[in-house]
């Protein structure tokens, strides 16, 4: 069974803790799209880890993790990354972690690039994780970027990024930003590239032998569909595919190769950064807030939090496939009396029970909601769906009912054990 995982809001679904729990049954762990503005926290035999570019497989012994063709790397940040789960005691070899030597790479230059991009758009900015994950992409879209693979041949690296620091310069200058010079660049690449070195390789060609050897594939989204560069709330989105199909351009794996689509969603709907949210609602995000919930695990910002939006996530089951739903967070919503579902859009008095994709049509959505009640219990005790109170099974029967897919698992807290499979 090959299963993808992918987020059904804006980010933040917690699909690191549904990609851990499957990764007990998984031979490989795969992440196809994104970079390290992904935050994944996975909590583990009661350690909290923070993952960006590392699939979360790598928790685990004797799985294989794979960073696959269509995720932009960040050399150095990868590098940091990998020796910070290495001192909380997790050994990162390379027959557990492959790198696509198609993957591109995101340069120092992009970052600052990403900043000035902002920067430019003054109040209309995306809000950005400045990780330069949109740069990095423009320049492969641009095919001026540089891949893994073109580290290998130092010559011609040296040249490429010479010109791309030279031309990015240009626009820094103008917005009185860090000018870089090509020989620091190149040191910086370099003197992460050979940390990595030793796991970069055709994954393509690894993936396929462990498709026909039968193997158990796990494929792991990162940000979230309505983040997805054509599906999402465009501009205000992320600039890969997070939707299902980005599994399969990211690691060269064809779509004949899947057999589920595990949409992850919370409770509640969440964002960060800019862009329309109808369903958000102040009361319940500094309730939320309160409580320590929602702060980003990238960037640390607070999240904005809203009531459940099923005119996304039906939006979302269709255009991923979902074939079973992750609903995560439900013990955030246990002290509440009333809750809010979101069933449609009411625009300019016609009812929508898609989203549009006019951005002016967004901003004049009017959430239509239906109150159910709350269940005013503490669920984090529950160790099985039967054990969850009433109101929250209806609570959940109607999200499954409204976005067309069925219920797999639950999340009532952060501990793995706190994962209830239906
Ligand atoms: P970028 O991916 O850094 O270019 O940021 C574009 C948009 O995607 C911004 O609204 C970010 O806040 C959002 N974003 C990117 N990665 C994540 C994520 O992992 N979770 C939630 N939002 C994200």
């Amino acid at each position: 069974m090959n299963t993808i995982i992918v987020g059904l809001q804006w980010g933040d679904e917690g699909k690191g803790k549904v990609v851990d729990y499957l990764t007990e049954t998984a031979d490989v762990v795969i992440r196809g799209q994104g970079g390290n503005n992904a935050g994944h926290t996975v909590i583990a035999n009661g350690t909290k880890y923070v993952l960006h570019l590392l699939p979360s497989g790598i928790l685990w012994d004797n799985k294989i993790n794979v960073i696959g063709n269509g995720v932009v790397v960040d050399p150095v940040g990868l590098v940091q990354e990998i020796q910070r789960v290495e001192g909380q005691g997790v050994s990162i070899t390379p027959d557990k972690l492959l790198i696509s030597d198609r993957a591109h790479i995101v340069l120092p230059i992009h970052k600052e690039l990403d900043a000035a991009r902002e920067a430019a758009l003054g109040d209309q900015k995306i809000g950005t994780t400045k990780r330069g994950i949109g740069p990095a992409y423009a320049d492969k879209i641009n095919r001026c970027g540089l891949r893994m693979a073109d580290l290998l041949d130092r010559q011609f690296a040296e040249a490429r990024i010479t010109r791309r620091v030279e031309e990015a310069n240009e626009i820094l200058a103008k917005f009185d930003l860090t000018i870089f010079k090509a020989e620091d660049v190149i040191a910086e690449v370099y003197a992460a590239f050979e940390r990595l070195r030793p796991h970069i390789s055709n994954t393509i060609a690894t993936l396929h032998t462990s498709w026909k050897d039968g193997k158990t594939l796990l494929f792991e989204g990162a940000q979230g569909t309505l983040l997805d560069i054509d599906f999402g709330t465009f501009p205000f989105v992320t600039s890969s595919n997070t939707t299902a199909g980005g599994s399969c351009t990211g690691s060269g794996l064809p779509p004949t190769a899947i057999d589920g689509v595990i949409g992850v969603c919370k409770a509640y709907t969440t964002r960060v950064g800019s862009g329309p949210f109808p369903t958000g609602d102040e009361g319940l995000s500094e309730y939320l807030h309160g409580l320590g919930r929602e702060f980003g695990a990238t960037t640390g910002r607070p999240r904005g939090c809203g009531w459940l939006d099923t005119v996304l996530l039906r939006f979302a089951c269709m255009v991923n496939g979902v074939t079973g739903l992750a609903v995560t967070n439900v013990d955030g919503l246990d002290a509440y009396e009333t809750l809010q579902i979101c069933t449609s859009y009411d625009i300019d008095g016609v009812i929508h029970d898609l989203p549009p994709a006019d951005r002016s049509a967004w901003d004049r959505a009017v959430p239509v909601y239906e109150s159910l009640p709350g269940w005013q219990s503490d669920t984090t005790a529950c160790t099985s769906y039967d054990q969850l109170p009433e109101q929250a099974k209806a609570y959940l029967n109607r999200l499954a009912e409204l976005c067309g897919a069925p219920i797999a698992f639950v999340g009532v807290g952060p501990d793995r054990a706190q994962t209830l499979v239906v």
